[in-house]
Formats: structure tokens, sequence, C-alpha cells
């Protein structure tokens, strides 16, 4: 260990070309997507990348695998020229694919962060902060996965969800009271900077008028509104609200073509989160309690039929009673996708040029020159064989190689 950190200050110091990478991730304690980074920081994080070459590489480009050639990691992003490459890889036909974006999760800690980047996600959203300073803590690991974070939840006092808050919080404030309080309650959770809102929808829950007027407001604070709905009335709220996103499946019935196509109409998308419906579908019920997870598979047949775009989701936790594991979860989602009837490609596609589309992340989601080097190198084309997004030879976020 001293040995190591020796060398890699030695190699530092007399080849600043030759760049070493110490094994922990410095908190750089900034939030690229938002703040300028100051140029301390750049050369930071520019210290500890060698200009990668990999050599018979097949590149997923978003629609297919392309015959082998070399790509190109040069700092954070991938490059186009292999000259002037210090590290070189002979990648023996394996399939690089764009680094995982799972668009729903809750990591609570740093070990979250690394079981997700371990298991190639390097981007992930956290659905629900309950304090100003629990989700921002967890950006800025340099060559961990790039998070971004939700509000707090909007959920009505009585509601299951409102007690949840209550409960992890203590603060009565951080519900919303009615359509009169959402003013108050947007102008509250902006001053906590989130990337984009949460509402729950459920019954008893937030009334119809309530919602429409969360998610004008949030769009009015030029954020996304995105909403819980975990049965069928749920999605037809959610629907109507014009939210732009819809997390969760029906645990009760399927929805129909005809919410499919209004759903389409208002360019909705929607992220099923097969994994936690297909968990809370296996655990003990209580008495009221829905568990049909036929109707979330069926529910992502009928929207993927009819064009709605779909996301995928794990919502990865260690908190409630169906506990996900993070990482490992985003390949069993990608399998749990597939089996409801979307291609290999679609499913792929839900995971790494879809969310980017659809969340604004215009630098990243495809292997392309000038993109952010978010990479997995698999054995395998997982366009034959889903399951072969499991068999990871390397991950790299930002251009930074991860190692455990
Ligand atoms: C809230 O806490 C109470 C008391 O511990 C518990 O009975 C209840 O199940 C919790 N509710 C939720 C939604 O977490
Ligand atoms: C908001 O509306 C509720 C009824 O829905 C009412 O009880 C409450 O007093 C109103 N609050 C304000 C600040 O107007
Ligand atoms: C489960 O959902 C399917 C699909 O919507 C439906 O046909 C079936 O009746 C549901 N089962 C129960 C017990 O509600
Ligand atoms: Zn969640």
């Amino acid at each position: 260990m001293y040995f190591r950190l020796f060398l890699a200050n030695v190699l530092a110091l007399s080849f600043p070309s030759v760049q070493a990478c110490g094994g922990g991730h410095d908190h750089l304690g900034l939030d690229e997507h938002r703040g300028t980074p100051s140029l301390g920081t750049l050369a930071l994080r520019g210290t500890c990348r060698p200009k990668v070459a990999i050599y018979n590489v097949r590149v997923f480009d978003g629609e297919k695998v392309l015959p082998p050639s070399t790509v190109v990691i040069d700092g954070h992003l991938i490059g186009a020229d292999p000259a002037g490459a210090t590290q070189h890889m002979d990648a023996e036909n394996a399939v690089l694919l764009p680094g995982f974006i799972d668009s729903h999760t809750h990591p609570g800690s740093v070990t979250d962060l690394e079981s997700l980047t371990k298991y190639g996600v390097t981007t992930a959203y956290q659905l629900a902060c309950f304090t100003p300073q629990q989700c921002p803590s967890l950006q800025g690991y340099d060559g961990l996965v790039d998070m971004f974070y939700a509000s707090a939840p909007a959920a009505a006092p009585g509601s299951q969800h409102g007690q949840m808050v209550l409960n992890q919080t203590g603060n009565a404030d951080l519900l919303v009271r009615g359509v009169n309080d959402t003013a108050r309650w947007i102008e509250e959770q902006v001053s906590w900077e989130p990337d984009f809102f949460k509402i729950i929808i459920q019954t008893p829950g937030l009334s119809q008028d309530t919602l429409n007027s969360l998610v004008s407001k949030a769009h009015t604070a030029g954020r996304k509104a995105i909403s819980h709905a975990a049965d069928f009335a749920s999605h037809r709220q959610a629907i109507l609200s014009s939210t732009d996103q819809i997390h969760h499946t029906p645990l009760d019935v399927a929805i129909d073509e005809s919410l499919a196509q209004d759903a389409l109409a208002r360019g909705q998308i929607v992220v099923p989160t097969l994994s936690v419906m297909k968990a809370f579908s296996e655990l003990e019920l209580r008495p009221g309690r829905i568990g049909n997870y036929t109707a979330a598979r069926e529910s992502v047949r009928i929207y993927n039929d009819m064009g709605v775009p779909i996301l995928a989701g794990t919502d990865a936790n260690n908190e409630i009673a169906a506990v996900i594991p993070f990482g490992e979860s985003m390949h069993s989602e990608l399998q749990l996708l597939v089996e409801a009837g979307m291609s290999n490609l679609d499913a792929l596609r839900a995971a790494t040029f879809l969310p980017a589309l659809y969340w604004g992340l215009e630098d990243r989601g495809v292997v392309e020159p000038g993109k952010r080097a978010d990479l997995i190198l698999v054995d395998g084309d997982p366009l034959l064989d889903i399951k072969v997004t499991r068999n990871i030879k390397k991950v790299w976020v930002g251009g930074r190689e991860f190692s455990t």
C-alpha cells in the first residue's frame, strides 16, 4: 500500500503525462452539472487519467453492435485519435456499451455508489431527499456514479407516503396540504436546489387539482415533475396531471391502450421499476395491499406497444421492505423488461440513449467522441442475449477506470 502510494507520487512527479490513480475516490465537493468547477478542481480531476487506446472492441452504437474498431479514452471524454495513448488494451472483441443510467435509485452511502459503479451504472437518479444536505453530500466522488437528485417527495397529510415523510423527518412542513399550499412547497424545495421534483400519487393522496398545480409550478421553476404511481387509478391521475415521467407500474390491474395513448399524446415517459414491483408482489402482503405482478408486466407491454418511451429504473434501496441491491438490479431490470415484451435493443436503449435524451443529459448515453467516457466493456453481445450485460470486464466513469 505504502509502496503503491510512493510509486504513484514518483510517477506523477517525474512523468506528468504518465498519470497514476490512487485507489480511493476523492470527494471533490463539486456539483459538476450545476456549478462551474474551479480551475484547481479541473486540474485535480485531470491528473488521474492515462490516455487509453482500446483495440478490437465492438461498439454498441445505440442501434447495433459494430465490427471491431479502436476506441480512445482521453481525459474525461471519449477521444478520436489513439496517438499519444499511454495505456493500450486488447478488448478481444468484447462489446463496449455506454455506462448505464438507472433512472430510479435511493443511494444513501458511498458504499451504495460503489456498488452501482461496479455493476456499470455510471449515472443514477436519487428519487427522494429528506433534508437539503442528504443528497448533495453524495455528489462529486471522482470515478463513481454521477448522481442527480429529487426534491422531498410531495405527499398529502394522511396518505401512506405522507406518513413515511413524517416518520423520516418529523417535519410536517414537507407535506402538501392542498392546492393553496403548492406555491409555498415549491418555493421551499427550490431552495434545496433539486434537479427535479418528486410527486406522490396514491389514494388517499393529493387531489387532481393539487397534482396539476404542482406539475405546472415545477415547470415554472424550470424543472421536471416526476411522479410515483403504483396502481391503475394513480396512472390515470399521473397522465391527467401532465407529469413528465410516471415511475412504477400498477400492481392492481394493467393500464389499457386508451391510457397509453393519452400518455403518448402528452409526451410522457414511463419508468416501470419492475425489479421493485416484482419484489413487492412477492412479499407477504398486509390486508388491503395489492401485489399483482402480472398487471405491472402487462402495463409495460402495453405502454411499449403503443410507443410510450420506457426508461430502466430499479428502485435500488436498502430502506424499505422490498430491498433491491444497488447496481446488480440494473441487470435484472433489463431482463425483466425483455420478459415483459421489449426487445433486447429497446431494453439497452432504455438504460443508455433514452434516459440521456429524456433527462436532458447531452454529454452521455452514447459511445461517441466528445461524450463523457462512461463505459462498460462486456463479454458477449447483449443484443443476442440480454444476460451478458452481467459479464463485465471493465467500467469507466468520466474516463476513470473503476477498481475495487
Ligand atoms: C410510521 O411509524 C409508525 C410508528 O413507528 C409505524 O407504525 C408506521 O407503519 C410507519 N408508517 C410508515 C408509512 O412508514
Ligand atoms: C387552504 O385550503 C384548506 C382547505 O382545502 C383550508 O383549510 C386552509 O385554511 C387553506 N389555507 C390557506 C392558507 O388559505
Ligand atoms: C392481475 O392483473 C391482470 C392484468 O391486468 C388481470 O387480468 C388480473 O385480473 C389481475 N388479477 C387480480 C387478482 O386482480
Ligand atoms: Zn423509489
